[in-house]
């Protein structure tokens, strides 16, 4: 079984302390119901650290109100249990009141890049991304923090803040986990019915499909974009909050696609919001 801490404090000091020994510490920062999505970070963090600590917090300021915080899946002892084919692991199960002291008002004001994409339609979610993840590197202080690019935007808001904030970490982006059909593996997978996961399936076919025609030499970004959208109306998706082909550095959306570009889906089936994307490299 991974030790399990509570207490910020006590954690911060002995990663200090294993770092005075000389070993390497890695982060993996997860809101909980592990997949084997979070275990391919934990496993990328043991290839290169000595120790990982995992945390697992469901941050309340990341969601807004009537998102879905208080039903988010909670599933500790199965995730420890999952977290026990790893050692060493730590893992920090902290409180809230433990990373929001009562009465604390000081937030991160996530970069610019949070703003298109997911900041149209989650218009706080980065800022509460950011300054969890702030105080998590400062209760965990690792020499590198492991994140999917599952949430690419995410990723980027996270490079971002440790270049724009002078972090100490080296920040490691690590692949997509899937499905053996596709689907990219979420916590909030479980909300889906058998027909809605269905459904949710034309979202990856759609992207692949795409990419493929893209490495295959189709430049037309708005073109690739309105087949993406057909595809998914097709598959039964009411709601499509963005179809993106866009720069990955900058996740501004180009017209012509002219270099390396990453496609980005988020939608909605039934009352699920679902996100992914696929990276594509100019060919
Ligand atoms: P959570 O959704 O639990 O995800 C934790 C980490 O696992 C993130 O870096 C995410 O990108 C990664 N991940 C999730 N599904 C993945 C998949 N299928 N393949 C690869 N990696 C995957 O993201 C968060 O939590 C929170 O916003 C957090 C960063 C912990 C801040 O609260």
């Amino acid at each position: 079984q991974p030790r399990v801490f509570y207490d910020p404090a006590q954690l911060r000091a002995e990663i200090r302390q294993a770092q005075a020994d000389g070993k390497r510490v890695g982060l993996v920062p997860t809101m909980g119901a592990l997949h084997p999505g979070h275990l391919s970070l934990v496993a990328q963090s043991q290839k290169s650290c000595d120790l990982t600590v995992v945390t697992i917090f469901v941050n309340p300021s990341q969601f807004a109100p009537g998102e879905d915080f208080a039903k988010y899946p909670r599933t500790l002892d199965a995730d420890l249990q999952l977290l026990s084919e790893f050692d060493p692991v730590w893992v920090l199960v902290p409180e809230v009141d433990a990373m929001y002291p009562p009465g604390s008002t000081t937030v991160v004001k996530a970069p610019e890049i949070a703003l298109p994409l997911e900041g149209t339609f989650r218009p706080i979610h980065f800022d509460g991304v950011a300054t969890i993840v702030l105080k998590l590197f400062q209760v965990a202080p690792a020499d590198a923090a492991f994140f999917g690019q599952k949430d690419f935007q995410q990723v980027r808001v996270i490079e971002e803040m440790v270049r724009d904030l002078l972090v100490p970490i080296e920040i490691v982006r690590c692949p997509i986990i899937r499905e053996a059909d596709g689907l990219a593996m979420s916590s909030r997978n479980r909300y889906l019915s058998p027909e809605e996961r269905e459904i949710a399936l034309s979202i990856s076919r759609s992207l692949h499909e795409a990419a493929q025609q893209i490495a295959g030499g189709e430049a037309d970004a708005q073109l690739m974009r309105g087949k993406i959208e057909q595809a998914l109306h097709e598959a039964g998706i009411g709601e499509i909050d963005y179809v993106s082909i866009a720069c990955p550095r900058t996740l501004k959306s180009v017209e012509t696609i002219e270099g390396d570009v990453v496609i980005l889906v988020a939608a909605r089936v039934g009352t699920t919001r679902l996100i992914d994307n696929v990276l594509v490299p100019f060919p």
